[in-house]
């Protein structure tokens, strides 16, 4: 197979993938998440989310812990805990998008 090809194959399958997950996140989409992250995320870990009735959940104390396991606590909550599933308002994409944002410091 031609260099050419095999590249758009790959663009394409990463496309694919990407549509898998519930399709890309857009800016707009991106400024909600990032509400319902410091409003509803907050009301429980703390408006600047470094704790409150859940723990802090800064990137600093994050630090380490892998993108998509914090992507599945979001989606299917804590059992047994105030922690809520969150599969019902969000995608399989959105939570990992959030599980990024929560680790990367800079962006908060
Ligand atoms: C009703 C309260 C409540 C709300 C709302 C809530 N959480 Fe939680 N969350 C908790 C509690 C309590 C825990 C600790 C569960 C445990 O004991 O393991 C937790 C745990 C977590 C953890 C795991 C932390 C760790 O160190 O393993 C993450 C990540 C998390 N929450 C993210 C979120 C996000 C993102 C949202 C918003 C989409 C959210 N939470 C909304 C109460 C809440």
């Amino acid at each position: 197979m031609a260099r050419r090809e095999l590249l758009a194959l790959l663009a394409a399958m990463s496309a694919g993938a990407a549509d898998c997950l519930g399709g890309t996140i857009n800016p707009e989409r991106a400024r909600e998440l990032e509400r319902l992250v410091l409003h509803d995320c907050g009301s429980c870990h703390g408006m600047t989310l470094k704790g409150g009735l859940g723990p802090d959940i800064r990137a600093p104390t994050l630090a380490g812990r892998l993108p998509q396991s914090l992507a599945k606590t979001i989606l299917d909550g804590v059992p047994g805990t105030a922690m809520p599933a969150w599969r019902p308002l969000l995608t399989e994409r959105e939570a990992r998008w959030i599980a990024d944002y929560l680790l990367d410091g800079d962006r908060q």
